[in-house]
Parts: structure tokens; C-alpha cells; sequence
């Protein structure tokens, strides 16, 4: 399908998905970027993105310095600064509350923005990650009702779920085929030629809104269950005194055997998105069971892997009670300095109640935001004394350059939570 001229696109919420987002669509389209915290828009303008997806001189290079270009990225807090354009493309996050359930207040929230100055003709697509049936039957209401116009008579929508892997600079959002959707089969042509225009890998039209959403939360709730189940096998053989490691390397050697690794499930995705299928299921009278079981045991993780760490503390004769510990790594995943939902949390907190000194070293998170979140004193900059035990929580480039030596005092543990250290660690998950 050919685009039509004149094509204005908004981007709500400019996180680790609005932003590259933005940032690819703006070296073709008149782009303006909206998100609710002003310092956020301010560091955009200036050229620096501080989740690190996109680097200074690539955002720099698409950078204008008002809403009415025709080509580049625009990013503002005002409201009537995107209200010229004709597709609006929110990504906003879709957190759970305290008891797991979908929050879907950004959704609602941005869906009432848009609504304020939706005009006839436009097309409203989501990419937030949701269940089946958000979009039509939670965020079009809102549409209607704060615009008055009427859905797929005045204005359209669309689904296009985002795939990144923050941090991961290979994976780009350009270089993975993207799942496209629209309220009718028109508008799902038009939502797929115009990402099709940005994508390099190409894209797959969905048959519905629905189908689009249900396919991406099932692409997350697949791989928590897929860690779940190598989580559980690390606990089993963990039993039996059998590496794990060498265990999957050795089944990984069969055509068909997937190469999931144990680990810690944080961050916003994989550790959130099953909730939100989960709830729709029981919604339509039918409890998950695998889904909420992966769920149970990549969260009992955390726990389990401070309980591991003790004993082999105590098995190499260190006194557990006042020992010191340094922990590398608290955000929730590696070269990302994301901490939401770190789950190397739920480990400092629990080697903390055996009376352990953990001293937290991270360069790349904000050490500000780790103190605010969860009370905890975070350095940016390598530590000069020597621990009783050394945990490797995530493995950021940094830190696999590091000479472990230098932080261990004579009679240490080393722990490799992440499985990277090869035959170095004393153990690992
Ligand atoms: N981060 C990932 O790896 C990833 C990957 C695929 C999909 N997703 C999904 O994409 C969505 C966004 O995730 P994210 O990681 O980019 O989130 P994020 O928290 O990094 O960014 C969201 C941005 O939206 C802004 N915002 C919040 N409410 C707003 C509103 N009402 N109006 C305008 N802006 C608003 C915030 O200020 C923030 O800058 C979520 O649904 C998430 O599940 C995330």
C-alpha cells in the first residue's frame, strides 16, 4: 500500500521503546516525541538519552529544534505541540500494581491526551505490551469519550507490539520484523506500510488487533517459562551436586533443545507481562497454571540464590555474620542501566537478614534512583578494600574485564550468578 503524503507522527512516551522508536521513524517523518517528565524531554533536546539506546551523536543527528520540520524529531511536554500530526504511536509503560494486577493508568492517561486533540482521519497506534483486547476495549473508549468522534468512522487504530532488548546493540529496533495491526483491514495496511517504511527486517501484518496482542505477551510469558523451567533444574541438580551449566551444554547439543540459561527474571517486561495474560485468562474463568508457576519460581530466585551463597560461605569456613560482600551489579539485566523490578534485590536483601555487609558497585546505574527505589547506597566507581565474598549479579561488559583477584581477600567466594566466568567462579546458578 502506498503512504499517503503529509505524514505527522507523534510519539507518547519517550522511554527505552519511544525513543529509538522516535529517533528511526524521524530520519524519514516529521517527528514529535511527547512525554509527561519535563527533564526527560529536556535531556532528549540536548542530545542526551540517559537509558543509553540511543547514543548522543545518532540522536543529535536527527535533532530539530521545532514542531514544524519536515524531517527530524522534536521532543516537547506540550500538549498542543503535537496536535498537527495524524498518527500517534503510543509507548507508555504498562507496570502491574502491589498484587500483580495490570495498571493500566498510562495507558489511560495518554489515551485522554491523544483524545484532547484527535482529529478526523487520524490513527491512534499502541505498542505498549497489554493483553488481548486493551487497546479496543480500554484505550478506544477513552478515544471516543474525551474526543467525541467515532471509532473507525472519524478516527482509527492500531497495534504494533515493540520487541527491543535494551542494551543489546545488535537487536535494534530497525533489524527486528515488527508485528503490525489495525481496527480494519484498511488501517492495518496503512499501520504496515508505514512501519514497513522504517523497518529494514520487515513486518507481519496481523489479522487483528487482538492477534497482534496476544502474540507479543505470549512472547515474554513463553520466555519466563522457559527460565522458570532451567531455574527449576538449577535448584534440582544444585541437589544432586551436578554443574547445571554443563548439564544444558550438554543437552543444547541436540537440534531441537532451546538454550535457556537459570537467572534472576527482572526489569518490566518478562517479570510483568504474564501477569497481565494471566489476569485476562482468570477474567474469562480459567486459571493459568504454567503461566503463574513460572511466575512463583523465577520470583522465589532471589532468595534461593542469597541462600546458595550463604552456604558456600560457610562451607569454605567464612563467618557468615559480618562478613563483607561485594555485589556487582544491581540493575536488572546487563549493560542496561535499568534498576525497575532488579531482582538483585530480593538477594542483598535476603544475604542482609544472615547479617552480611554488601557493598553494591555499579557503573552504570544511577545511584540517586537506587537510593530513592530501595534505600540502598550504590557506588559508580570500582572499590579499593578487599571482601570476604564476591558476587558477579550481572554481567556488564565492565565487569568481565575486572581481575576478581583484586577484591578478594585470601580465603573468599566468588559466585557467579550469570554463568559467564567459566571454571573461574567457585559456583554459579
Ligand atoms: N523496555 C523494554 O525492553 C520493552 C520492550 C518491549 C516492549 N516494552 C513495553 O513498552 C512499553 C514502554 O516501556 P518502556 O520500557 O519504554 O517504558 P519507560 O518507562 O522506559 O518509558 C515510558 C515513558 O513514558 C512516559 N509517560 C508515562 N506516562 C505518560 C503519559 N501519560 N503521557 C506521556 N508520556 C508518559 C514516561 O515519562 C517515560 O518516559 C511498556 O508497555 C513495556 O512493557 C518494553
Amino acid at each position: 500500500m502506498k503512504l499517503e503524503q503529509n505524514i505527522k507522527i507523534a510519539v507518547i512516551g519517550l522511554g527505552y521503546v519511544g525513543l529509538p522508536l522516535a529517533r528511526l521513524f524521524a530520519t524519514k517523518y516529521s517527528v514529535i516525541g511527547f512525554d509527561i517528565n519535563e527533564t526527560r524531554v529536556k535531556s532528549l533536546n540536548s542530545g542526551f538519552d540517559t537509558t543509553l539506546e540511543v547514543d548522543q551523536e545518532t540522536l543529535k543527528a536527527v535533532l530539530v529544534d521545532n514542531s514544524n520540520s519536515e524531517i527530524g524529531l522534536y521532543c516537547t511536554n506540550v500538549l498542543e505541540d503535537i496536535a498537527a500530526c495524524n498518527y500517534f504511536i503510543v509507548t507508555v509503560p504498562t507496570p502491574v500494581d502491589k498484587n500483580n494486577r495490570p495498571d493500566l493508568t498510562p495507558l489511560y492517561k495518554s489515551s485522554e491526551s491523544v483524545g484532547k486533540i484527535l482529529k478526523k482521519g487520524d490513527i491512534v497506534i499502541y505498542e505498549s505490551t497489554v493483553y488481548p483486547g486493551v487497546t479496543e476495549e480500554q484505550c478506544v473508549p477513552v478515544l471516543e469519550k474525551v474526543s467525541g468522534l467515532k471509532f473507525n468512522e472519524d478516527f482509527f487504530a492500531g497495534y504494533s507490539p515493540e520487541r527491543i532488548n535494551p542494551g543489546d546493540k545488535e537487536h535494534t529496533v530497525e533489524k527486528i520484523l515488527k508485528v503490525t495491526s489495525g481496527s480494519t483491514p484498511e488501517v492495518g495496511l496503512k499501520v504496515d506500510a508505514l512501519y514497513k517504511s522504517v523497518i529494514i527486517a520487515g513486518t507481519h501484518l496481523a489479522p487483528s488487533i487482538k492477534v497482534a496482542e496476544a502474540a507479543k505477551v505470549i512472547e515474554n510469558s513463553q520466555r519466563d517459562i522457559n527460565i522458570a523451567f532451567v531455574n527449576e533444574l538449577a535448584k534440582i541438580f544444585n541437589l544432586m551436586n551436578i554443574d547445571t551449566q554443563e548439564v544444558l551444554t550438554a543437552a543444547a547439543t541436540k537440534w531441537n533443545f532451546l538454550p535457556f540459561k537459570p537467572g534472576l527474571v527482572g526489569g518490566h517486561c518478562i517479570g510483568v507481562d504474564p501477569y497481565y495474560l494471566a489476569q485476562r485468562a482468570q477474567e474469562f474463568g480459567y486459571h493459568p497454571e504454567i503461566i503463574l508457576a513460572g511466575r512463583r519460581l523465577n520470583d522465589s530466585m532471589g532468595e534461593y540464590v542469597a541462600s546458595q551463597i550463604v552456604k558456600l560461605m560457610i562451607k569454605k569456613g567464612i563467618s557468615v555474620n559480618g562478613a563483607s560482600l561485594l555485589m556487582l551489579g544491581i540493575t536488572f539485566k546487563e549493560n542496561c542501566p535499568d534498576v525497575r523490578n532488579t531482582k538483585i534485590v530480593d538477594v542483598i536483601k535476603a544475604l542482609k537478614e544472615y547479617g552480611i555487609i554488601v557493598t553494591i558497585y555499579d557503573p552504570l546505574a544511577n545511584v540517586e534512583e537506587v537510593k530513592r527505589e530501595y534505600k540502598l547506597e550504590t557506588t559508580n566507581s570500582s572499590p579499593i578494600e578487599k571482601f570476604d565474598a564476591i558476587v558477579l549479579g550481572v554481567s556488564h561488559k565492565e565487569f568481565l574485564k575486572l581481575s576478581f583477584s583484586e577484591f578478594q581477600k585470601e580465603n573468599s567466594l566468588l559466585y557467579d550468578v550469570k554463568g559467564v566466568l567459566g571454571t573461574i567462579a567457585d559456583n554459579r546458578l
